[in-house]
């Protein structure tokens, strides 16, 4: 402690008048406490602040399993670590935060990263799960309940959110983000933020927020991961940078530049990016991280020689942290000294970082986050489980339901619950779990043992077959004989004499995520076969989809009468796909990614580009294909509900919108079924000619409304000048004056149209 007191009174000193209270600190105190820190610093030390290590701890000391512990322990004693990551828990991260405070010079703590993505230890559903949700408020809160746990372990950071729009569902990683839309993408990256950073992020149960990947990740080439990204400027500014935007106005402290290249520099030395946009043009004053080894993959991107030159050319570009390259650390310092990188990005770079650990709190108390009681109380608390379960209702979408198939009745039913994930207490926790533990999510089949008047009866059926598709190559599970079809037999003759069939069929948790892209997107292994071959004896079949990407389901949608798109919903799964079935929560979530009728349509998204031939003038020459229709299988937006839902009546209180007015447009909404129902009432926005070519319709607003049966409400939507604004051919933010389409409805096929001017002059 003595080293940690030394530091603090240097600063406090420097400053005067300052006490120990830095959360309640302004920005310019942090900044001057910065400052002073800054001019004790050797140039060692504040290079040691951009380097952060994988950890390396156990519970003794460094792990002597991994190679290169000593050289880091080495360097974290030295004070040549500014931040860790993959360290876990409170005795752990304690021991390195021990070192950091107490055994360096300077005593400056460590800022302990990690991939806190859907929950700690506690796991709401994947991200693009909780996004079709389109409950904001419930995304919000569920990055709390994450913050809460991971705070309480010990983190200080996460690498989330992902906030990378895709069009791809080839992509793996499109299960971390919120899919395709800039709109919905930009509230649900500020609600995350939120979410993370509450309103003070010194406070012990905030961590800091990073929006990531800047920029444009999710749009490699072919949907192959780290592929090459080749986009327009406009698809930049109108479609990837608006979540950006909104995460850094939400208050992000930190960003992480992406893998990928742009316009031929990867962003890891994009100065454009990370420069001229996100520190100066946007203002930017966290600091950005690199990802994972970036910074020494630009030799392999083609862009650099070595080792040296990529430090020089990242760090000029503005990526102020180097995660896991080990460049920094061994290169900068005699990068300044031959005077080839400047001091002044140096000290950029140290302070950016100096900053956020001030407002985190860490100065204040670097123990703050480290407090064993609080662990054991906060992680895995009723709350959050009762938290997570909200949300994963909340993120299911039903996709089919004929002849009112569900919910299913409560008793006197003979129920075959058929597939590999129905018993599968794993896979619903996604990939992203490293914080948490294996095989902790509750299965469909627990989840619908809670409806005991019904006969349940379990049979696989089949493996969910690993190896295709996304060879799951780190994975301990892979399993053999995955075209196994013994159990074919026995899962028809359950399903015979069943009333009901519920299949659970789609891919395992490990079979999107990073690294795992698909050039098929279909049911892996013989689950499809599975589902033919029990379609002919029983055609009452519901069935769950489990999956982390929009798949081809083009047969099932024929044939099966219910299809639920249950996502991987985490800890709390199997109780909310139970609930769901059975009507205790009518399903409200919309998809936040087209689904395609075949992998040849991708990239698909409903605010497509009309071209100059969109509609049929002759049987050839027009934008289509000749083996497939051009609609998706289901939009944008897609989803229903228990009850059925009627629009009518759309209105509009003025045609003219001038720059400072706003005008509102409204529609009747009416619960036309037998349930009480949630509808997503969304508003789609088409500006009919611009200066560059402007979508069919964007997603404007929506709204989240709750009706009894019979029971209707006028919904009514603002439109003011700021929500018609695109990056336009003078490059700049701007509306032009026109006409503009309004669609309100359903999804994004939305039909009920007004239209309204809006003016230049005032
Ligand atoms: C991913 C990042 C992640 C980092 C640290 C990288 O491979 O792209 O999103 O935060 O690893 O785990």
């Amino acid at each position: 402690m003595k080293k940690y007191c030394i530091i603090l009174l240097i600063i406090l000193t420097l400053n005067g008048c300052q006490t120990n209270n830095i959360n309640k600190s302004t920005s310019d105190v942090i900044n001057q406490k910065v400052d002073s820190l800054l001019n004790i610093m050797t140039l060692d030390e504040k290079i040691g602040q951009m380097n952060q290590y994988n950890g390396f701890w156990d519970v003794t000391g460094p792990s002597p399993k991994n190679g290169d512990a000593k050289y880091k322990y080495e360097n974290l004693k030295k004070g040549l670590v500014g931040s860790m990551l993959n360290m876990r828990g409170v005795r752990d991260i304690t021991a390195v935060q021990k070192i950091a405070v107490e055994e360096t010079r300077l005593g400056i703590p460590l800022i302990i990263g990690n991939d806190v993505i859907h929950g700690y230890k506690t796991l709401s559903p994947i991200p693009l799960a909780e996004a079709a949700s389109w409950d904001i408020d419930e995304i919000e809160n569920s990055a709390r309940i994450a913050a809460l746990e991971a705070s309480a372990a010990g983190t200080n950071w996460t690498f989330a959110p992902m906030i990378d729009i895709s069009r791809d569902a080839r992509w793996g990683r499109v299960m971390e983000g919120a899919g395709e839309d800039p709109y919905l993408g930009s509230l649900i990256a500020a609600a995350r933020v939120r979410g993370f950073q509450g309103d003070d992020l010194s406070k012990h149960y905030t961590i800091a927020a990073t929006a990531k990947h800047f920029a444009a990740y999710g749009f490699s080439e072919s949907g192959r991961d780290y592929n090459t990204v080749d986009i327009s400027r406009n698809t930049l500014y109108n479609v990837v940078f608006p979540p950006f935007i909104s995460a850094l106005d939400a208050g992000a402290r930190t960003f992480m530049n992406s893998f990928n290249e742009l316009d031929g520099i990867p962003a890891t030395a994009n100065s454009f990016l990370q420069r001229d946009i996100l520190k100066e043009e946007w203002n930017f004053d966290g600091f950005v991280v690199s990802d994972w080894g970036s910074i020494s993959e630009m030799i392999a991107h083609g862009y650099v020689k070595n080792g040296v030159d990529a430090t020089e050319l990242a760090v000029e570009a503005g990526s102020d942290m180097d995660m896991e390259s080990h460049l920094y650390i061994k290169n900068l310092k005699g990068l300044v000294e031959s005077k080839k990188v400047d001091i002044k990005l140096i000290d950029d770079a140290v302070s950016r970082i100096l900053r956020v650990k001030f407002e985190l709190g860490l100065f204040d108390d670097p123990y703050r986050y480290l407090d064993a009681d609080r662990e054991k109380e906060v992680m895995h608390h009723p709350n959050n489980h009762k938290a997570v379960l909200e949300m994963a209702k909340k993120s299911i979408v039903l996709l089919k339901n004929e002849n009112q198939l569900l919910p299913l009745k409560k008793e006197n039913q003979t129920i075959a619950l058929i597939g590999a994930l129905a018993n599968d207490d794993n896979s619903p926790l996604g990939n992203w779990r490293t914080n948490s533990d294996n095989n902790t999510a509750i299965t469909v089949l627990e989840g619908m043992k809670a409806y005991p008047k019904n006969k349940l009866i379990y049979r696989k059926g089949a493996d969910v077959n690993l190896n295709d598709g996304g060879v799951v190559k780190f994975h301990e599970k892979v399993k053999i004989n995955e075209n196994d079809k013994s159990g074919f037999n026995s899962a028809k003759n359950v399903a015979r004499n069943a009333d009901i069939v519920v299949m659970v069929l789609g891919e395992d948790g490990f079979q999107s995520g990073e690294g795992r892209s698909r050039t098929k997107i279909d049911l892996p292994g013989v689950q499809q076969e599975l589902l033919e071959e029990v379609y002919k004896v029983n055609k009452n079949i519901v069935l769950v989809l489990m999956n982390g990407r929009p798949l081809n389901i083009n047969w099932a949608d024929k044939n099966i009468p219910s299809i639920v798109e249950a996502w991987q919903l985490g800890t709390q799964t199997g109780n909310a796909i139970a609930q769901v079935l059975y009507g205790d929560y009518n399903p409200s979530g919309k998809l936040p990614m087209t689904f395609p009728r075949s992998v040849g349509q991708i990239p698909i998204y409903y605010n497509y580009k009309n071209t100059g031939r969109p509609g049929p003038k002759n049987e050839v020459f027009w934008t289509h294909y000749n083996d497939e229709v051009n609609t998706p299988l289901y939009p944008f937006g897609y989803g229903l509900s228990y009850t059925t839902f009627e629009y009518s009546n759309i209105a509009i209180d003025n045609k003219i919108l001038k720059k400072n007015n706003s005008i509102n447009v409204s529609v009747e909404l009416k619960n036309t079924g037998k349930f009480k129902g949630k509808e997503v009432v969304q508003l789609y926005i088409k500006d009919r000619y611009a200066s560059i070519t402007r979508p069919v319709r964007e997603l404007k607003g929506f709204e989240m409304i709750e009706l009894n049966p019979g029971e209707s409400k006028t919904v009514s939507f603002e439109i003011s000048e700021s929500l018609l604004r695109f990056y336009s051919a003078n490059e700049v933010w701007e509306s032009e004056p026109g006409i503009f389409d309004i669609f309100i409805g359903t999804d994004s096929n939305a039909s009920l149209q007004e239209n309204f001017k809006l003016i230049r002059k005032f």
